[in-house]
């Protein structure tokens, strides 16, 4: 039973779990969650603004139980993420004048964190999302904090520190929009040029945050191809299927706030009709046909989420919303999309 045992032969099936979850569940969450899945992520409660608010204070109970629950259900554990420019606090990038930290500076405070964090978790955490969204479409590298600071290198730097700190997990490099040839390219070459510099990568995140129109599955393919060419393992980090409209006029746009909220923009608060759970389905049918053809370069698929409720997507990129991104309705019920999906095996 379950959807993890279903692809066992091909790759983990995981879910990402938030706080509320992990520590104070509702009745037969953590059974569910057991049951279906062999791999889990935290949604937000490793990122650096939870773990690590202050410079002398972290917050570990949260996410020892994550790994503890982990640990004891046989999971493969997904450490996310030590060095992202978004919910990371201000005063990592700055003197408390508020003046910037020089590169040696940024330097050293990025590898006491991945020390402490990675080297906490040691051996128990089997993949960590070493940088995330580093990439802005294909502009080059996104001028954020880190980059503008330390210079491009602060990625080798991130992994560099990370492989030290927990040499036997898996170094991914997460980003979305993964499918962008512009990005592909980029990245491609990010991933050769550690090669050549013995800088260490063992996988490629592509989150998967996907719509009924978007994105180009031509594209998300060959993507897949080139990262595995590359010698990376790729794992789908952060799936879920967007069923409502979109809301911004290009995928990838920066967006900075969420869009207002609109009537227009939310067409299902009573319901999901029938046609539109028929497209779901087919829609994730497709994508899972995708992977399973790519079985050998895949190493992971992870739902960013369990149940429609808990999903992200209500609330991104415009507030309030009534979504249906994942298996499983509000209800932790399967939905069709989940047999069919199963039933592929
Ligand atoms: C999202 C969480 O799901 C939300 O709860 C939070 O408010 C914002 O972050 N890319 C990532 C994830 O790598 O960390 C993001 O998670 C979704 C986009």
């Amino acid at each position: 039973t379950g959807i993890a045992n279903a692809f066992k032969d091909d790759f983990f099936v995981g879910t990402a779990i938030s706080k509320t979850r992990m520590m104070t569940p509702p009745d037969g969450f953590h059974d569910l969650v057991a049951r279906e899945f062999n791999a889990m992520t935290m949604e937000n409660d490793m990122k650096w603004e939870r773990l690590h608010p202050e410079p002398d204070t972290y917050h570990w109970d949260i996410a020892d139980t994550f790994v503890d629950f982990c640990e004891q259900h046989g999971m493969f554990a997904v450490g996310h993420v030590l060095v992202w420019h978004s919910q990371t606090p201000r005063w990592v990038f700055n003197h408390p004048d508020g003046t910037p930290l020089s590169r040696s500076d940024l330097l050293a405070r990025m590898k006491n964190h991945i020390d402490t964090v990675a080297g906490r978790y040691k051996g128990r955490i089997q993949a960590w999302d070493v940088v995330n969204e580093a990439i802005d479409e294909d502009k080059g590298w996104r001028k954020s904090p880190w980059f503008n600071q330390i210079g491009a290198d602060f990625v080798d730097h991130a992994f560099q520190y990370a492989r030290a700190a927990a040499p036997e997990a898996h170094l991914l490099y997460n980003d979305y929009n993964m499918h962008n040839p512009g990005k592909r390219q980029f990245v491609v070459e990010m991933v050769e040029r550690f090669k050549k510099n013995g800088t260490p990568i063992d996988g490629i995140g592509m989150q998967g945050h996907i719509g009924l129109g978007y994105p180009d599955i031509q594209e998300f393919e060959k993507s897949i191809e080139a990262y595995a060419a590359t010698g990376c393992a790729v794992h789908i980090t952060e799936l879920d299927l967007d069923v409502l409209p979109v809301a911004w006029e290009h995928m990838g746009a920066e967006i900075s706030d969420n869009f207002a909220y609109s009537d227009e923009l939310n067409p299902y608060a009573e319901g999901l009709p029938d046609d539109v759970q028929q497209q779901l389905t087919e829609r994730y049918v497709e994508w899972f046909k995708l992977f399973l053809k790519h079985r050998n370069k895949i190493a992971r698929v992870t739902f960013w989420g369990t149940g429609d409720g808990e999903s992200w997507k209500n609330g991104f990129p415009v507030r309030g919303r009534t979504n249906y991104p994942l298996l499983f309705d509000r209800d932790y019920q399967r939905k069709p999309a989940y047999d069919a999906v199963t039933s592929l095996k």
